[in-house]
């Protein structure tokens, strides 16, 4: 697994790449958004899993990040995106210093780093160098907020899953509700193609296998472990320009197994504009108030 490139923040309306060489200037309330070849295995993707400071000395692990700024992570499977919030107090970094973020890769087989989906360790340790600028007034990258009800069944009702999906029975699926206060029945309900019943070779609390008894929609926030976000991933038609070769076809021999989901013959596929609708609304909690 590979990092394609690290975006930050230059001003109120552009982020840029951060360059190798350090000259990137990044405004002080820059979030920073990792984008990888492959799938991630969320629960990889946590503070431990990279460091951002002022110190320059390379950081080989999680223990070598003294003196780290304190950020919130959040990883998007849509965009293969690793979010770096700065966190509340501390919003916002110091201004005209240089900063690095170090990207660890796991040093052995039990180490914490980053993982794709199927345990493939990132390739290499990788610190990216910036300098902040002036402090700018109100530039400051906040998570996005979550879409509305609205705009969710909207997706939802554009991607004709209803057609498929319209009933309580495990043989149609499952459910995809229409009205305000159905939507949650979607939630924290484990996707009938990943339970582990009838495989108790796997512990049920911490499956080994990333994608073993998957939510539907995660409960805790979590978009990287929302088996919908995958299921419809795998049958989107085409593939991403930036997606690592055979990467949907690794996620349908171990994750997303069960019946491919037919196109139907009359209707656009989403776009990743809706996609991350879903996966916005998820990382937001996936109320619907
Ligand atoms: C043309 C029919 C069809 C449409 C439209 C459709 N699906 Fe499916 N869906 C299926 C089939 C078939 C399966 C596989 C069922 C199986 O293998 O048991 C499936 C399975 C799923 C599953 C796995 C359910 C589980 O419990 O394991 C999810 C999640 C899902 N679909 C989401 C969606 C979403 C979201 C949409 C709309 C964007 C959608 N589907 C549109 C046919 C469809």
């Amino acid at each position: 697994m590979q990092v394609m490139e690290v975006r930050a923040r230059i001003s109120a309306t552009e982020t840029a790449p951060i360059t190798a060489d350090g000259t990137t200037v990044v405004a002080t309330g820059s979030a920073f958004f990792v984008h990888f070849d492959r799938f991630l295995d969320p629960r990889t993707a946590i503070r431990q899993a990279y460091c951002l400071r002022s110190e320059t000395d390379p950081v080989e692990s999680f223990e070598d990040c003294e003196q780290a700024v304190s950020t919130s992570p959040r990883y998007d499977p849509v965009t293969r995106t690793l979010s770096i919030y700065l966190d509340g107090n501390e919003s916002e970094l110091e201004p005209n210093t240089l900063y690095t973020l170090t990207l660890l890769a796991p040093r052995d087989g039990t180490d914490i780093g980053l993982r794709a989906f199927d345990q493939a360790a990132l390739l290499e340790t990788r610190a990216f160098q910036f300098t902040t600028g002036e402090p700018a007034e109100g530039v400051v990258d906040l998570p996005p907020p979550s879409p509305s009800c609205v705009e969710v069944r909207a997706v939802f009702s554009r991607g004709q899953c209803r057609t498929c999906h319209a009933g309580t029975e495990p043989a149609e699926g499952f459910f995809i509700p229409v009205v305000a206060n159905e939507l949650p029945s979607i939630v924290g309900r484990t996707a009938h193609e990943t339970s582990l019943d009838g495989h108790a070779d796997e512990p049920e609390a911490r499956p080994t296998r990333f994608g073993a008894n998957m939510p539907i929609v995660d409960a805790q926030g979590s978009a990287g472990n929302s088996y919908l976000l995958y299921k419809v991933l795998a049958a989107q038609p085409g593939r991403p320009e930036d997606l690592a070769d055979g990467e949907i076809e690794r996620l349908r021999s171990s994750v997303v197994v069960g019946l491919p989901m037919p196109a139907l013959p009359d209707i656009e596929p989403l776009s990743e504009d809706d996609l991350i609708v879903l996966s916005t609304w998820i990382s937001s909690g996936a109320t619907c108030e």
